[in-house]
């Protein structure tokens, strides 16, 4: 970053994902600075240890402290499932404890109490977050007496990916995760879609998901939440600079994020390399 005076706010994705959730931080707050941070060369996150993962996103969010950042928003579910808590109870306080790291399950989570009339939610998500089992715990943490089937869907990253979004081929998988889902649990009212990467297969989800359903997708669920955060933390408000810039780095290719990036952030992006 060239401007060293600013305090953007870190955005960190494991690779593309988090651009949804930055979309709608910038409609919502476009006086703000942003930096976002996709870990390209590693990702995808999804089937990786917790221990890489958790290692993974330490690095970067040691990156976006030295970048200027304040306040970061892992913005990727994988990654907030294995890493958040660690680095918020145990890192944060050693790196500097006037920074804040936050997730994006919470804020998720937090919602559904205005969401679900049968109280039967469902998770979909990579199968590192079904397995960090991090959905139920919140969810349980928050609504007790709700019942919540999860569903890993390994697929849907790589096809989102490789821009596949019309092909028979995503309409097959995304279906037959939902079936499975709805075939465990047929009360289900509500289901999170619990990657960031999911909103672009919105389309197929819609048409594979009973009306009744109410689908969840994150991307104004967390601006609203980091909305609420600002508000409520002045003290990190204050330190957050304001000139309206969004800067996007990649620790891969520039020309591939811009390419893929475009289409989940929904304008123009350009990126700059950075090794961690
Ligand atoms: N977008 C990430 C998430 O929300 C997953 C992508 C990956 O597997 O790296 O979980």
């Amino acid at each position: 970053m060239k401007d060293r005076s600013l305090n953007p706010i870190g955005v960190f994705d494991s690779g593309y994902g988090g651009l949804t959730i930055l979309k709608e931080f910038v409609r919502k707050l476009p006086e703000y600075d942003f930096i976002y941070l996709g870990d390209n060369a590693r990702n995808p996150y999804g089937g990786r240890s917790y221990e890489t993962v958790y290692a993974y996103t330490l690095e970067a969010v040691r990156k976006l402290f030295q970048m200027g950042c304040h306040l970061i928003i892992i913005a990727c579910n994988t990654a907030s499932a294995k890493a958040l808590r660690t680095i918020q109870q145990k890192n944060l306080p050693e790196i500097n404890d006037s920074r804040r790291v936050l997730g994006v399950i919470r804020p998720t989570v937090e919602i559904l109490g205005s969401v679900t009339r049968t109280k039967h939610v469902g998770v979909l998500g990579t199968a590192g977050t079904v397995s960090s089992n991090s959905y139920l715990l919140e969810i349980k943490k928050l609504f007790p007496d709700f019942t919540v089937t999860q569903e890993a869907c390994p697929l849907w990253v790589p096809l989102v990916e490789n821009n596949e979004l019309r092909n028979p081929g995503a309409d097959y998988f995304v279906r037959m995760n939902i079936d499975r889902l709805l075939a465990a649990d047929p009360d289900i009212d509500a289901i999170i879609l619990g990657c960031t990467h999911y909103p672009l297969l919105l389309d197929a989800i819609r048409r594979f998901t009973p009306p009744r359903i109410t689908i969840i997708p994150q991307d104004q669920i967390v601006a609203d939440s980091l909305i609420d955060y600002l508000r409520r933390h002045p003290e990190i408000n204050e330190r957050s600079s304001r000139n309206g810039s969004v800067s996007f780095y990649t620790t891969d290719s520039t020309a591939l994020f811009d390419e893929l990036g475009t289409l989940f952030f929904q304008k123009p992006v350009h990126s700059e390399k950075i090794s961690m």
